[in-house]
């Protein structure tokens, strides 16, 4: 595998349901976790289809999402933005289970799918680019996980990654630098910081 994002893409291999069925990587650049779990590649560019020389292991599709298939059991959709994703699975065929990575925008993603109908039922966290990669896995259903919980990650602050901690020292540092720039400046952005940096702050609490 490519190196950059290799552990978040083999982070996204493993939360693929074993026997899975149609398994479809959509915008797959390398092909890498499409070749790891003999699903399909698809992307959208046909210039961006990265085929390795000599692999044939790969059955690439030029598709914009997943629009060309009947059926998905399992979409991969990772390193891209959160409102990308969500269109490409507003669009469907709806698969049974989603393994996404937004890369912009994590909580976005995490409210959308709440929204429309998917319950997220795994996360797990990856060393990327110098931060932690949110990635996880949906099914059709209700998530019950609301607010700062919900955006933050429902699955990830129930559970044991074992990044999670430097995950959330580095969203308190990060919220602490948002704190203090807007104060007396922007009311709003700031007391949207501290409120998310007294819950970060309290998380960590219960971890540590
Ligand atoms: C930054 S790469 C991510 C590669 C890989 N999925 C990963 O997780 O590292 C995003 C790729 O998704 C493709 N893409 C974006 N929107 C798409 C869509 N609607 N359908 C198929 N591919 C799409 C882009 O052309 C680009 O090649």
């Amino acid at each position: 595998m490519k190196r950059a994002g290799l552990k978040r893409r083999r982070v996204m291999a493993s939360l693929v349901p074993a026997g899975a069925g149609i398994v479809v990587d959509v915008g797959a650049d390398h092909g890498h976790v499409a070749r790891a779990l003999g699903a399909i590649a698809t992307e959208r560019m046909p210039n961006r289809m990265r085929r390795l020389p000599g692999d044939d292991e790969v059955a690439w599709v030029v598709a914009d999402g997943l629009l060309p298939f009947r059926r998905v059991d399992v979409a991969v959709i990772g390193g891209m933005g959160a409102l990308t994703i969500a269109g490409i699975l507003e669009r469907g065929p709806r698969p049974s289970v989603a393994v996404l990575h937004a890369q912009d925008d994590p909580p976005r993603l995490r409210l959308w799918l709440a929204e429309h109908g998917w319950r997220i039922e795994e996360e797990a966290l990856a060393p990327e680019a110098g931060r932690y990669a949110e990635i996880l896995r949906a099914v059709p259903g209700e998530e019950t996980s609301a607010g700062l919980a919900l955006e933050l990650g429902p699955r990830l602050l129930e559970g044991t990654d074992p990044y999670l901690i430097p995950h959330l020292e580095q969203l308190a540092g990060w919220l602490r630098e948002v704190v203090l720039a807007t104060e007396g400046r922007a009311a709003d952005k700031h007391a949207r910081a501290a409120e998310r940096l007294t819950y970060v702050e309290g998380a960590l609490k219960r971890r540590r």
